[in-house]
Order: C-alpha cells, then structure tokens, then sequence
C-alpha cells in the first residue's frame, strides 16, 4: 500500500527551492528582528544601531542568495522547456518568461529579491532603509507562491496564495527571526559585558511571537495539507502524502528543541552560561527547520490528489 505512488521524490530544482527557502526565511527575519531591536533597545540605546547593522547584513547576504537561486530557478525551469540536445539559448529563457504564468510570478519575486537587495543594503547606513525592506518582505511572501502549486489550489488560486503567503510568513517569522537573532545578537555584543542582558531581553520579546507564528504556520499547514490531499486516504498512499509526513515527522524535531528553548534555557538567560546554552539549543532547532524546508523544496514539486478533483 506504502508503495502505491513511484512518483520521483526529487526533480533538478529541488536544491534550488531548498536554498530559496532558506535564504527567504532570514530575508523576513531580520527585518522583523530590527522590529524586536527598536521595541526593546530603550535599555541600551548604543547597541541598537549595532544590531540594526547586523541585521541588515545579515538580510543583505540571505538577499544575495534568494537572487541566486532565482537565476537557478529560471535556468532549470528554461532547460526543461527545451530541447536537451541543443545549448541553452536566451530564446529560451525568454519564452518561459514571457508566455507562461510561472515567468510572471518569476518576475515578481526577482522584483521583490532586488528590492529586498537594496533595501538591506541601504539599511546598513540608513534607517529609511528599512522602508523599502518591509516592502520588500511583503511583495516577496505575496510573490513567492505564484510558482507552486498555490494558483491550482482547490479553493481557488485567490484563497490558495493568500494561505501561501501567510503559512510562509508565520514559518518565516518564526524560524527566520530566530536565526536573524542569532546571527545578530552574538557578533554585535562580542566581548560586551552587557551580552547575556541584551539576549535575554530580545530572547523574551521574541518569545511570544514565536509561539504564536509556529502556531500559525500550523495550522495552515494542515488546512494546505488536507486541502492538497483531498483526504486522508492519499497522506499515506501518495508521494505526496508521505512526504508531508517526513515533514510533520521533522516539525515535531522543531517543535521540541522550539519547546525546550522556551521552558528550559530561555528562563536561565541573562546570566553564564545562558547564551552559550542558547547557541548550542536554538542552532539544533534551525538545522531541523532547514531539514524542514527541505522536506518542503521536495513537497512543492510533487503531483497533489487534492488539486483538479
Ligand atoms: C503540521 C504542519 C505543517 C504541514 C502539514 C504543512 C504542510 C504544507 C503544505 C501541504 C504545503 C503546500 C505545498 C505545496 O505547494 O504543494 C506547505 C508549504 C510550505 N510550508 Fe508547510 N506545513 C506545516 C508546517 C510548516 C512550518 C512550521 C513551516 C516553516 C517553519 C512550513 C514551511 C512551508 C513553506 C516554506 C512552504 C512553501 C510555501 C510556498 O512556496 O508557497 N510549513 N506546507
């Protein structure tokens, strides 16, 4: 029964969308860690301008690869619109991008990953910066679906994508404003005596957030998954189904490292060895969160019993 459906798990882009993936979720991050930063800094007015910096280099850098992996994206979906026999012509990557509805939302999202790109890096010197980064995040969580399976959804492609969007804007302000924290708070507070306060504060202001957007992402991600599905009977006969549950399997990894963060090393923060503590815990949570994404880069690809029912 388990065998049912020998659909190929991986195809030549899976990689390509696990790096999207990846590099979207601190893109969204760090600008929702410079949110963190501005409501708690009141304490320690001259470290917030370090943070802010750190957060845009920080968003800068997942930019710069989100832009890479959209070139990879467009190349791979162009080779497979051609002949293989023949080298890879800028006629072809032209039609893919004219004529079809995945060139459009290609369009978009490499719109939003340059304005993301100019945005950080203004950032970094200025804070009006910032504006064009919150518009950034948004046109990317709007653009992001419009290559999947959201425009088939069956509910419709309006419902489809803004489930989408915000399935992926929870999971992103939950995972990526973790590692956006990370990769902020340690490099700027090196040596400061004032670390393990600084932590602890955002640790906490990040807290609720956190539980509330992994809640989110959830939750729609069972709507999505039972609306994809059609059922129950396809979770556990389709490629598609099964790797859903890889994936739910490997949420529950994130879920408590997440849990434990949160009740047993999140309390001890504000004094040695807390943020040690915390590095070690929360880097385990994101390594399963990018497993996670990878499950995702698989899912996203794979035929939906629930889609042209
Ligand atoms: C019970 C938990 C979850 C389930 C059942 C679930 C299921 C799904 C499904 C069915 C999709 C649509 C795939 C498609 O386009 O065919 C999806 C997309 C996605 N999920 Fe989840 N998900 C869950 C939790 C999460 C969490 C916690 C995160 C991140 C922290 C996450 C990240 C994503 C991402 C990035 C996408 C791709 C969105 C897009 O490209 O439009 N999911 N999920």
């Amino acid at each position: 029964m388990l065998l049912q459906d020998p659909t190929p798990l991986l195809d030549a882009a899976t990689g390509a969308r696990w790096l999207g993936y990846v590099s979207l979720f601190p893109v969204v991050g760090a600008a929702v860690f410079r949110i963190l930063v501005r409501r708690t800094g009141s304490g320690w007015p001259d470290m917030v301008p370090r943070l802010e910096r750190r957060a845009a280099a920080v968003g800068l850098v997942a930019a710069g690869a989100l832009l890479i992996e959209l070139l990879l994206k467009l190349y791979l979906q162009a080779r497979a619109f051609s002949d293989p026999t023949l080298p890879l012509s800028m006629e072809d990557v032209h039609t893919v991008l004219r004529h079809t509805s995945w060139g459009s939302g290609w369009h978009l999202q490499f719109m939003a990953a340059i304005l993301a790109l100019v945005g950080y890096a203004l950032a970094r010197r200025w804070t009006s910066g910032w504006i064009l980064v919150f518009a950034a995040v948004l046109f990317s969580l709007f653009a992001t679906p419009l290559t999947g399976h959201a425009t088939e959804h069956p509910w419709g492609p309006r419902i489809g994508q803004l489930v989408h969007s915000l399935h992926l804007a929870a999971g992103s302000t939950w995972l990526g404003t973790l590692a956006a924290l990370l990769a902020s708070v340690y490099p700027a507070t090196l040596g400061d005596p004032r670390r393990e306060q600084v932590l602890a504060k955002l640790v906490n202001a990040f807290s609720p957030l956190a539980l509330v957007s992994a809640g989110t992402a959830v939750a729609l991600g069972l709507v999505l998954g039972l609306t994809y599905n059609g059922g129950i009977s396809a979770i556990f006969t389709t490629a598609y189904g099964r790797t859903m549950l890889v994936k739910v399997g490997l949420l529950g990894g994130v879920l408590v490292t997440g849990w434990y963060n949160w009740k047993r090393v999140r309390p001890a923060l504000g004094a040695e060895p807390g943020a040690e503590r915390l590095a070690r815990s929360a880097v385990a949570e994101l390594v399963l969160g990018t497993l996670l994404l990878a499950a995702t880069a698989v899912l996203v690809a794979l035929p939906a019993a629930g889609i042209g029912e």
